[in-house]
């Protein structure tokens, strides 16, 4: 069943990914890939955008990488005319790069937390921003990926927390905008996923992944296949009539610390 609604759903398509060197997006791009789209990725990194891209061409699919900062408006628009001349107008773009320490509001300075709210949410405007004259419309879906953080407060996590919170905004505004020109703006917010940079950073420890895991309902990590199985939904007909949500895909881990002392046997 998931091998039939994979196969080839994005023949023809055009997807671009911002921040796809590695992680979430990266297996975003290769699973559109698979599924038949031309890929597009953008990264700050030439050396590693390269090798990512390489990934997907190495299993005989099309893509390009390109170095394109996000914070930079106009570093994103020349890699999008670039990619739109290779591989025609998208029909799909991702945007998902991020930036995440762990730290005190009394333990940054006023540039750490500018620089998260820069890469997440100042770059998240400008690539859907400079994606708009490129898409196909009607019909153009923009995911971009934000997370728990939107609407959990937490400790150590203000930057962070503030960002993600504006991009949940951001989508349904430009959602409203957009939607009379046939364009879908949605985001995704994924639970703890295995094996990536983020929670490499904020659960170091197999002491903090076990903690973690016990206050999911599902009780563990979610994989790179579930979010990119996400998004492909997203960017097919069959989510034609969703707009300006925001997916959670996180094992239930936003219920809650879902009775992790109270359910005992019930377990
Ligand atoms: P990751 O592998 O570090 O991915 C972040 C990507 O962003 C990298 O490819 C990085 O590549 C790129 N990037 C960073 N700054 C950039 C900039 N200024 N311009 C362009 N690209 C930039 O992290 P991940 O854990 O997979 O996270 C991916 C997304 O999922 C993020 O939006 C994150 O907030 C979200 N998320 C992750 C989790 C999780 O469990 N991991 C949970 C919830 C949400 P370069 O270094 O080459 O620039
Ligand atoms: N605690 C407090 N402040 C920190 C910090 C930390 N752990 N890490 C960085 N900062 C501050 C720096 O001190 C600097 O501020 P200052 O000049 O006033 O001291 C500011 O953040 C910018 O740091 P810099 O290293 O110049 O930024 P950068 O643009 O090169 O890198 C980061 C951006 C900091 C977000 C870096 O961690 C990064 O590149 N992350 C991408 C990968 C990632 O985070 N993946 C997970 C995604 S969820």
């Amino acid at each position: 069943m998931a091998d039939a609604f994979r196969e080839k759903v994005l023949a023809g398509k055009t997807a671009f990914v911002a921040g796809a060197s590695s992680g979430i997006n990266l297996g975003i791009a290769q699973h559109f890939a698979r599924a038949g789209a031309r890929i597009a990725l953008i990264s700050r990194s030439h050396e590693k955008i390269t090798a990512a891209a390489k990934t997907i061409t190495d299993e005989g699919f099309d893509a390009i990488g390109m170095a394109a900062d996000v914070r930079d408006f106009d570093s994103v628009e020349q890699s999008m005319k670039r990619a739109q001349e290779s591989l025609g107008n998208f029909d799909i773009v991702i945007s998902g790069a991020a930036g995440n320490f762990v730290a005190p509001a009394l333990g940054m300075s006023s540039k750490g937390f500018k620089t998260v709210v820069d890469i997440d949410l100042i770059g998240t405007f400008n690539v859907l921003r400079a994606s708009f004259q490129y898409l196909n419309r009607p019909g153009a879906s923009l995911i971009s990926i934000t997370a728990p953080q939107a609407v959990n407060p937490s400790v150590f996590q203000s930057h962070v927390c503030a960002a993600k919170a504006g991009i949940n905004m951001l989508t349904k505004c430009l959602a409203m905008e957009w939607g009379p020109a046939g364009v879908r703006v949605n985001a995704i917010s994924p639970g703890p996923i295995s094996d990536t940079e983020g929670m490499a950073r904020l659960a170091p420890t197999a002491e903090m992944e076990q903690s973690i895991k016990s206050r999911i309902a599902l009780r563990d990590y979610g994989d790179k296949t579930d979010i990119a199985d996400t998004a492909l939904f997203l960017s097919t007909d069959n989510a034609k009539y969703i707009t300006g949500t925001i997916v959670d895909c996180d094992g239930g881990s936003k219920l809650g610390d879902a009775g992790a002392d109270a359910l005992g046997e019930f377990a």
